[in-house]
């Protein structure tokens, strides 16, 4: 390391990297391939600053890497700004080799960094030396059944977990251990009397006749010289229990199977592999009922205590069997995994019936219930309902939950204090229904336990508007209800189901509030797993329930997921495995279309989703989307540098575009079905000429004033109608949309207590009330689509380049606002917004990550700034050209 330091300048930079991930997570034990790459973020005070070279060293023990030795790769100075995807070309690194790595950056001057706090990463398993096991849990009780939900296929078959255990003796002290695991199914693994992680539902849903996952977990403090016991707890979850509507289960297989290897590597250098085979033995346990959406019931009398400890006498625990014929392809799990992130109290309890208590959260959320019991008895039997909406009685409204039972039971012990929550289901709601309790429960008896996926939160935006900053709460954790492990479209009902249509269009936004490179990277997958012989992609993914024919806006989450992620992390290689996908999809569309290129004379299309008495024409949808999907490919290709294919589909863009011209635009500009949502599309995906576009700004903003500034849009026409409003120099007409509160907006919704986001405008009304509870979610995140919109243009913060390297900062006064501040803390750090109107005067306050470069744009002819370059006037803005580093301006901009 010395002579390292010796070859570069002795003066310190300014500059360190931090956040050290390979694979885009943060220290993952098992990742896929020879080559898996590294990223950073770089942190420094002061202006301008940037990276000039790096260099990578790569150690087999985190001892080598402070000495400066790298046994396994030192990169060399590399002279390249590049701070993400750059892959490790060092030499094999062998099946589950554990490994440090450590970046050290010379900044603009030339000047080295200190080395970064080094980072773990673990090789994947090549080759597993552990068997598929399965044990046949017995059919369980003949469950209880609400009658008020209907819809699912009759008996209704519920299945205890099983838990398995396997007892083994560490001769020599361990210098470390790693444990692997998979499950057709869902698996807690347990070490030595505790579970190796708070993790939930591993290992997540794919197409399991294609593909499963494993998790790698460190469990070296777990175990210990002597006796040791892993065990696992195997539930149905995705691959054998109820899932999606029509009430069917077993979508997969019947019975979930378990795969677990620990890698033993001991201090005397020779290691043990502990791999899940016959020799396990399994059995029931208190666990008597495991359904995402029926529920869980738990009988605490049932509980076999010490069961994951040494000692424990296993009688009746029967053999285990080898499960063969398993093709699925196991590969390291490449997404954030599951977990509780908060636990609310309750806010509210009342008591509709004698002993029957509704606690209210006052948030609806994902996830379930804690029980934190006092002075129970045994056999005492407390049920857990749960519901988002009342009745105006004050009883659960479940209506909406359609098959879904929803219903979680404890059965006491008895004692003092016993707490439980279950393991293998989640609801979505905001109250919850409890009976069987001696007492009236207090804040703590239930709590809520809010889950998702643990994409990290890198954007908040809160403004003068206590109704926009509730508008954002309410798509925050519509997002974080929703993106569990897949993204869906609602947490509540039987459906909880990877729509594709729902993932596009919230995508972006979806962006703005967390990182979901990592948790995209493993649904995109999911996705092509999904694509067709032919190239059509689905309506769900992993696809079951919902067919294998997405239709335009949902099969091109195809195209616009990964060019999306794409664009916001900078992804290369993960546009480059997409691309062959995408390309075969405008293929296919084009295979199907009639001469024109004009939409097939048969297809299937929703149409513009849960629009309020505004059919948009199919035809027009399609051809939008089949011309939107196709620049994308074109604009692919051009990134990924194959000209030929950018050319060609640059001209059959040209020939959709024309073709929807002549077949659906009158030469007065109207367009087919005269809808906001035609407007918006051919605005959105520059479809029209400047005249006819003219024309449809005009139609656009006249069909908003006929319904009296509301919106008639449903899921696809609001992705983009906010957008198209900036684009057309209407942000005042935007504005006026964002801060409406009557009937259908939303602020309707806020002022009528939301606190997620409505499936439907008119999910409720006081007109009509509920909508039908066949399709009345209140958790969808579509029309949370608007905030993304928001973070661009209150908060002012654009992607010039994929990956945020050029950044435009242009925040838009809202005139119904007096302050706004905006942070995105995206994948070279944190970049800022803050404006504030004040006696006259705006006041803006940027700041940007380094290796960023970014022009600055404030309102007003004559702002001032304090950077050292000078500010240029144009069209109503003072603009700059700047690096990193903070900045503040002033302007005598008036609203
Ligand atoms: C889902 C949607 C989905 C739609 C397709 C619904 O049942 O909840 O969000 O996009 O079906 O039309």
């Amino acid at each position: 390391m010395l002579s390292a330091l010796l070859l570069w300048t002795s003066m310190k930079s300014l500059l360190s990297p931090v956040d050290l991930r390979c694979e885009n997570l943060t220290s993952p034990l098992a990742v896929e391939g020879e080559h898996p790459r590294f990223s950073w973020k770089l942190k420094g005070e002061g202006r301008d600053l940037r990276q000039k070279g790096y260099r990578i060293l790569v150690a087999s023990s985190k001892d080598f890497l402070r000495e400066g030795k790298a046994d396994l790769w030192d990169s060399g100075e590399v002279s390249s700004a590049e701070q993400f995807g750059i892959p490790y070309a060092g030499s094999g690194l062998g099946s589950g080799k554990r490994v440090w790595w450590s970046v050290q950056i010379q900044d603009a001057g030339g000047a080295p960094s200190e080395w970064s706090k080094p980072a773990e990463f673990g090789a994947g398993l090549t080759g597993w030396k552990a068997d598929w096991i399965g044990w046949d849990a017995p059919d369980g009780d003949k469950p209880e059944w609400h009658p008020e939900i209907g819809r699912v296929k009759n008996p209704l078959l519920l299945r205890p977990a099983s838990l398995f255990r396997k007892e083994f003796h560490a001769a020599r002290p361990i210098s470390r251990a790693t444990a692997y695991v998979t499950a057709l199914g869902l698996v807690d693994l347990h070490v030595n009397g505790k579970r190796v992680a708070d993790d939930l539902f591993t290992p997540g849903w794919t197409n399991y006749d294609k593909r499963v996952y494993y998790r790698a977990f460190d469990v070296t403090s777990m175990l210990h010289r002597g006796e040791n016991v892993v065990g696992a707890v195997l539930g149905d979850g995705w691959y054998s229990g109820y899932v999606g509507y029509g009430g069917i289960r077993a979508h997969y297989g019947d019975r979930p199977r378990l795969r677990v290897q620990v890698n033993v590597e001991y201090a005397d250098g020779s290691s043990e592999i502990i791999g899940s085979g016959p020799d396990w033995v399994a059995t029931s346990g208190p666990t008597v009922e495991q359904d995402f959406l029926m529920g869980e019931k738990y009988d605490a009398r049932k509980e076999r205590n010490g069961w994951d400890k040494p000692g424990y006498k296993a009688q009746g625990w029967q053999p285990v069997h080898k499960v063969d014929g398993i093709t699925a392809e196991v590969e390291p799990f490449c997404g954030d995994p599951v977990r509780a992130y908060e636990r609310l109290k309750a806010k509210k309890v009342t008591e509709p019936e004698p002993g029957v208590y509704v606690v209210d959260f006052g948030q609806n959320l994902a996830g379930f219930a804690k029980l934190n019991l006092k002075d129970t008895k045994p056999g005492q039997l407390i049920k857990l309902r749960f519901a988002e909406w009342l009745n105006p009685d004050g009883t659960l409204y479940v209506k909406n939950l359609r098959g879904a039972r929803a219903t979680d039971v404890y059965i006491c012990k008895g004692g003092a204090a016993e707490e439980w929550e279950p393991r293998f289901t989640f609801h979505g709601f905001r109250y919850c229904e409890v009976t069987g309790l001696a007492q009236r429960p207090e804040a703590t008896t239930v709590q809520a336990v809010a889950i998702s996926s643990a994409t990290p939160e890198v954007g908040h935006i809160e403004t003068s508007d206590p109704i926009l900053n509730r508008l954002s709460a309410n798509a925050w954790w519509t997002q974080k209800m929703n993106f569990i492990d897949i993204p869906t479209d609602c947490p509540q009902r039987d459906e909880r189901l990877g729509w594709t249509g729902d993932a596009q269009a919230y995508i972006r936004t979806a962006c703005s509030y967390s990182d979901v490179q990592a948790f995209f990277q493993k649904w995109l997958v999911a996705l092509d797993d999904e694509q067709t012989a032919e190239g059509n992609f689905p309506m769900v993914a992993p696809t079951k329930v919902a067919g294998h024919d997405g239709g335009p806006a949902w099969a091109d989450a195809g195209t616009i997921c990964p060019w999306t992620i794409y664009q916001v992390y900078g992804d290369k290689q993960l546009l480059a495995r997409h691309y062959p996908q995408m390309k075969k999809f405008v293929e296919f569309n084009l295979a199907r279309s009639q001469a024109g290129p004009l939409p097939p004379k048969e297809f299937h299309c929703f149409g513009d989703w849960v629009s309020i008495n505004a059919d948009t024409p199919k035809e027009v949808i399609w051809q939008a989307y089949f011309a939107y999907s196709t620049d994308i490919v074109a604009k692919a290709a051009r990134e990924l540098g194959n000209a030929e294919d950018a050319k060609h589909y640059a001209a059959l863009h040209e020939q959709i575009k024309e073709a929807f011209n002549k077949a659906f635009v009158s030469p007065e500009g109207v367009i087919q079905g005269d809808t906001q949502c035609c407007y918006v599309l051919a605005l959105a995906f520059d479809l029209l000429d400047p005249k006819m576009a003219k024309i449809a700004a005009d139609r656009l903003i006249k069909g908003i004033e006929d319904r009296k500034t509301h919106l008639s849009t449903g899921f696809v026409g609001t992705r983009d109608v906010m957008q198209v409003l900036s684009k057309i120099g209407r942000n005042d007409m935007a504005f006026r949309l964002l801060h409406n509160t009557t009937f259908p907006s939303w602020g309707f919704e806020v002022l009528n207590g939301a606190t997620s986001i409505w499936e439907r405008w008119d999910g409720w009304t006081p007109d009509k009330g509920l909508q039908d509870p066949d399709m009345n979610s209140f958790a969808h995140y579509a029309y949370g689509a608007v905030m993304g919109w928001v973070f661009a243009e209150i908060g002012g913060i654009h992607a010039l380049e994929p990956g945020f390297g050029k950044v435009l900062i242009a925040p838009q006064i809202d005139p119904h606002l007096t302050w706004a501040k905006t942070r995105y803390d995206g994948i070279r750090g944190l970049i800022r917004c803050d404006w504030k109107v004040e006696n006259g005067k705006l006041h803006v306050d940027v700041e940007l990550p380094p290796n960023t470069s970014a022009e600055i744009r404030v309102p007003g002819a004559n702002a001032k700034g304090d950077a050292d370059a000078i500010g240029v006037p144009a069209g109503g803005y003072t603009s700059w050209a700047l690096g990193s580093g903070r900045y503040s301006f002033t302007s005598d901009y008036k609203s």
